[in-house]
């Protein structure tokens, strides 16, 4: 095998298109939906700081080992995994953090799919200005209703499997590139304006006040390890997307003006993923609690955050439906470029095969709508079927999110950290600071994996103590 690994599946035209295809895949439904409501159970901005650490100190280590290990590999995570351990002179077996990756990112894409399918629901419902004047039990009953319905669940998640596999099955530059160079910048106009919209609300100051006054009195060893597992899934890390996307990202590109090539950093696009990431994350907050306040509504309000208690706010409120409506397609943007960045990892693999990426991406969409179904299913006809962590869906889920991915992240980490030739690791990253390296390689080796174990450990004991 040549030493250049040279690309299958095309190259990002730019280092800002590998920016904002990362961000596009780290800014998703766990952005909007999970971080404001578990900001909002853990009380606000004690708990926003933590999360803040958490990114820092693991979260940008291991996406700059992960994206390091996609670019040396070149490849789907699986045979680039293959590759390097060729090249590092270990077992093969090593491949299995692709095998693993794939998997948890096709178990996720599932049910991503169904969740990201309700904001395409209250899109819908949002301009047909069916929240305006709802009272606090209607907007539950509505989500209810939804959620009782599997035949509008099974439309839409069809739906939106469709849009996430009809770009990958584009590819690289024709797909996934022209998808995010729309979807972003709106994504992120968008959230400007809803947070400009908030700031002219009275609840505003209330709603800033919760997510940045620092109560440490809230803070327990439960809410640290919450912080880590959804800074770790928030980044998108340990399942492959962000080491695939690595792999499709130049080592050099030529300065347009200057017609020299510079090389294109790894550590310092992370960076730029992790605080845009970061930056979406708290816009969120912004733009929703104050609404909240304003309408006199709970922050501790769970998963039902944004489906039951937001449409609220915005049917009591001026030019609610216009915002409302708005604030929804966010979401779909946000989860669309995600689940993308789900199905990648194993329709790269099928490509290398000799598959071609059409075929790849209906056998692989294909698959996880039919997975999918029984998310579906779970919030109705099989609602009461529940087993070790209750229903089908909340298996899926937690098998997924919080023993996979960790477990991804952990052998990412010691792969990089441990495994990988220091030289060629040195090399790929080409920092220029000595010191900055050694930090990221402190705390990748030490600090990440520790983390990791901690966040399985803590999985596994509050999955037994129910
Ligand atoms: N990062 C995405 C989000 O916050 C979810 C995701 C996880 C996407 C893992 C890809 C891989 O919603």
């Amino acid at each position: 095998m040549n030493e250049t690994n040279k690309p299958v599946h095309g190259m990002w035209t730019s280092r800002w298109v590998f920016i904002l295809a990362a961000t596009g895949s780290a800014v998703g439904l766990g952005n909007i939906w999970r971080f404001p409501y578990i900001t909002g159970e853990y009380g606000g901005g004690a708990f926003v700081l933590l999360y803040l650490a958490c990114i820092a100190l693991i979260g940008v280590p291991i996406m700059i080992a992960e994206v390091t290990l996609g670019r040396r590999g070149g490849l789907s995570p699986i045979h680039s995994m293959g590759r390097l351990a060729e090249q590092s002179k270990v077992s093969r077996r090593w491949k299995g953090i692709g095998y693993l990756g794939a998997l948890s990112g096709f178990l996720i894409l599932s049910f991503y799919s169904v969740v990201a399918s309700w904001a395409l629901i209250y899109v819908w419902e949002a301009v047909r200005g069916l929240f305006q004047g709802m009272t606090a039990l209607q907007s539950q009953a509505n989500f209810e209703a939804m959620q009782a319905n599997p035949w509008l669940m099974l439309g839409s998640h069809s739906l939106f499997m469709v849009l996430t596999m009809g770009v990958v099955a584009l590819g690289v530059k024709r797909g996934l590139e022209r998808a995010v160079e729309v979807l972003m910048p709106l994504l992120f106009v968008l959230l400007v304006v809803l947070i400009g919209y908030a700031a002219t609300t009275p609840g505003f100051a209330e709603g800033v006040g919760f997510l940045f006054a620092f109560d440490f009195s809230k803070l327990s060893g439960e809410a640290v390890v919450i912080a880590l597992g959804q800074a770790f899934f928030t980044l998108s890390l340990g399942m492959g997307a962000i080491m695939a996307y690595g792999a499709y990202m130049p080592r050099e590109i030529k300065d347009k003006k200057t017609g020299r090539t510079r090389p294109v950093s790894i550590g310092s696009s992370v960076v730029i993923i992790a605080a845009l990431d970061t930056l979406v994350a708290l816009g969120a907050g912004l733009a929703m609690f104050p609404l909240l306040f304003t309408g006199n509504l709970e922050p501790a309000q769970g998963p039902g955050m944004m489906f039951v208690t937001l449409p609220l706010a915005f049917g009591q409120m001026p030019g609610g439906v216009l915002f409302g409506s708005l604030f929804f397609v966010l979401v779909v943007c946000a989860a669309w470029t995600s689940s993308i960045s789900l199905g990648e990892p194993m329709v790269a693999w099928l490509v290398e095969r000799g598959r071609g990426r059409g075929a790849a991406a209906l056998l692989v969409g294909g698959a996880a709508w039919v997975l999918g179904i029984g998310s579906v299913l779970s919030f109705n006809l099989w609602k009461d079927h529940t087993f070790l962590m209750g229903t089908f869906f909340e298996n899926i889920e937690f098998l997924s999110t919080s023993i996979l991915l960790p477990l991804g992240g952990l052998l990412i980490a010691l792969f990089a950290g441990w495994v990988m030739k220091e030289t060629q690791a040195r090399k790929e990253l080409a920092m220029k600071s000595f010191a900055l390296y050694m930090a990221w390689r402190a705390l990748v080796r030490i600090f990440s994996p520790l983390a990791m174990i901690a966040v399985i450990a803590y999985a596994i004991w509050s999955a037994a103590h129910g």
